[in-house]
């Protein structure tokens, strides 16, 4: 099949609100050795796009400047030395930048198949928040059955992976979220117990139930000396993010005496090799709890790729619960 030279994209026009989203026509890019082009079909809405477009999260070197960190579509032509992919191939992956676009290339080890029984536009949502969990809550956090395991902003496209997929492996599951209604969504999805922190302290709520073992964070500020006493003794804090910013006055005695690890990661400036372990991990341990019907991503909504505005306001307003995906074709 011959491919076309130029395709639509959305590119970010200079740094600024979703306005600055706008339709261009862009080249079609060619897989370089090791990497496959995808013809996508659907691309997944992510926090990291909305702040790359307000400027505070620059593409890595050598990436798309184009948003977009997850895709699935078809193989449309494969770079040299790829093996595991043919043309025609029905694949997700994990992007490096570029997912707002009719194709996109990216490491041939970055994609998976489609999970039995799923479509596109669901799959097109797995990869950007399953890396993250995967590599963050079991091999950066060792989450272990029968621990407390704490994630906040429950109800994001994070928090529900991370709710499902720690329920899935035994761990007693705690979620804060903004409102009664995602609260609900928490609880259904797996969490034993969702604080609305509008009216509740998630502090008071894990140390009356022990301390939590493992937190996921994604807010920062003023949560980061409540996380702390929040965990239980030995217990750890992943960081992912700092919706509410990365300074604050900490007393690490606590980290001390109560034997705490405090630890982090962001996964997009990561090697190809480091994400290529995590994909290959989330074959052999995941994928089958998702071909199983076990678990699935939580759809919110879906605008065409020329609303991909609308998408980061519905995304900006935090009215949402679980993804928002665009339609490519
Ligand atoms: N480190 C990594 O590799 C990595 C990878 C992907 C994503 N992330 C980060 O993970 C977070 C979630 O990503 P996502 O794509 O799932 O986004 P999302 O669905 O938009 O989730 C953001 C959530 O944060 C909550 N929130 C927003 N502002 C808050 C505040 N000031 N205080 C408390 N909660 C707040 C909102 O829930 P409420 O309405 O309940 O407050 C919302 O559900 C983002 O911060 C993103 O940057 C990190």
């Amino acid at each position: 099949m011959t491919l076309p030279e130029t395709m639509r994209a959305v590119e970010i026009r200079e740094p600024g609100g979703p306005e600055v989203l706008a339709l261009s026509n862009r080249p079609v890019p060619q897989p370089a050795q090791g990497e496959i082009l995808i013809r996508v079909a659907w691309a997944g809405v992510n926090r990291p796009d909305a702040l790359q477009r307000a400027g505070s999260y620059k593409a890595p070197p050598g990436a798309s400047d184009l948003p977009g960190l997850e895709a699935a579509g078809e193989v449309a032509a494969v770079g040299a030395g790829v093996s595991n992919w043919s043309v025609g191939d029905a694949v997700c992956a994990l992007l490096p930048g570029g997912g707002y676009a009719e194709y996109v290339t990216t490491p041939a080890a970055h994609a998976l198949s489609i999970p039995t029984d799923m479509g596109l536009r669901e799959a097109a949502c797995l990869p950007e928040t399953f890396f993250t969990v995967w590599s963050n809550v079991f091999e950066r956090g060792g989450l272990a059955a029968g621990e407390r395991f704490l994630v906040h902003g429950g109800s994001s496209g994070i928090g529900t992976t991370a709710i499902q997929l720690a329920n899935l492996f035994g761990a007693r599951v705690f979620a804060t979220a903004g409102s009664p209604e995602k609260c609900s969504a928490c609880t259904k999805l797996g969490a034993e117990r969702a604080i609305n922190y509008r009216e509740e302290d998630f502090v008071e709520v894990l140390r009356g139930e022990g301390g939590a073992d493992l937190i996921l964070d994604m807010v920062g500020g003023d949560y980061l000396p409540r996380n702390v006493r929040a965990l239980a003794d030995d217990g750890r804090l992943v960081q992912i993010a700092f919706l509410k910013g990365p300074k604050v006055e900490l007393n690490f005695a606590q980290v001390m005496l109560r034997r705490l690890t405090i630890t982090g990661s962001t996964l997009r400036p990561q090697s190809d090799l480091a994400k290529a372990r995590i994909a290959s991990s989330l074959r052999e341990k995941v994928w089958p709890l998702l071909d199983a019907g076990s678990i699935a991503p939580v759809m919110d909504s879906e605008f065409p790729l020329d609303k991909a505005d609308q998408a980061h306001a519905r995304m900006e307003s935090s009215g949402h619960v679980g993804k928002i995906v665009l339609r490519v074709v």
